[in-house]
């Protein structure tokens, strides 16, 4: 890996590592949450990916934002999919906004609505991350959740490897002059923090349930 994609990479990588060693994810991934915190978070990623995917919408018909924009990345079905078999016919009445989740959708709509860099950034920091440690989380949640975990599952990328080699190639083509560049590195570190702070906050609701992890 050369060029954007892998600055990108390295000016994140500490924030990826506070990401991924939250409290939250670390008991997530040994069924030691439970199956209410399990179904709080696809309520807020269901909260997120309704603003992401919207403003995806829009991205579509800018140029370069454009070319990320790609229906077999679309969360928003699966997660309604996997609230219906959580909570029932019911399931929009049981989402409800933490407030950092309330941040990160005002950013979405705020920052990145209008600024397709900005996008890319949140694009970048919520999908190859759900390439990544999504795809390897998702059996575990499986056996320890059994339901309401088709948003860790990828139906129509069949070569998730092959997938991210080709978006780090569109990473490294982006035709923004350097300034740009940063400032889209900046707000993926933004987007990371507000994924570790809705995910910290998930941790103070849900705290360690040890009768749940024995
Ligand atoms: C259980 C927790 C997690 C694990 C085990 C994990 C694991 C990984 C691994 C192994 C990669 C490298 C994949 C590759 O090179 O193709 C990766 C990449 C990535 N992860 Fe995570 N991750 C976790 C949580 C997160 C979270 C919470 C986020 C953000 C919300 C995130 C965002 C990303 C991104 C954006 C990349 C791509 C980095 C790059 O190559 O530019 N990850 N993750």
């Amino acid at each position: 890996m050369t060029g954007f994609a892998l600055d990108l990479r390295k000016s994140t990588a500490t924030a990826h590592r506070d990401a991924e060693s939250t409290g939250f994810l670390s008991r997530l991934a040994v069924g030691a949450v439970p199956v209410a915190g399990f179904a709080a978070l696809a309520a807020q990623h269901y909260l997120i990916y309704r603003e992401l995917e919207s403003v995806g919408e829009r991205m579509r018909a800018d140029p370069v934002a454009g070319a990320f924009v790609d229906p077999a990345l679309d969360r928003l079905p699966t997660l309604e999919a996997d609230l219906r078999e959580l909570h029932g016919r019911d399931w929009a009445s049981a989402v409800s906004a933490l407030p950092a989740t309330e941040r990160y959708t005002s950013r979405l709509r705020t920052a990145c609505a209008e600024w397709p860099a900005g996008f890319i950034a949140h694009h970048y920091v919520r999908y190859l991350g759900d390439l990544s440690g999504g795809l390897m989380l998702g059996p575990a949640l499986r056996s320890s959740y059994g339901a309401g975990t088709s948003f860790y599952v990828f139906d129509r990328i069949p070569d998730p490897r092959a997938y991210k080699d080709a978006y780090r190639t569109r990473l490294d083509a982006l035709p923004y002059p350097p300034a740009e560049l940063e400032r889209l590195a900046a707000e993926a570190a933004i987007a990371y923090q507000l994924n570790i702070d809705v995910l910290r906050e998930l941790g103070l609701d849900f705290p360690d349930d040890l009768a749940a992890a024995a």
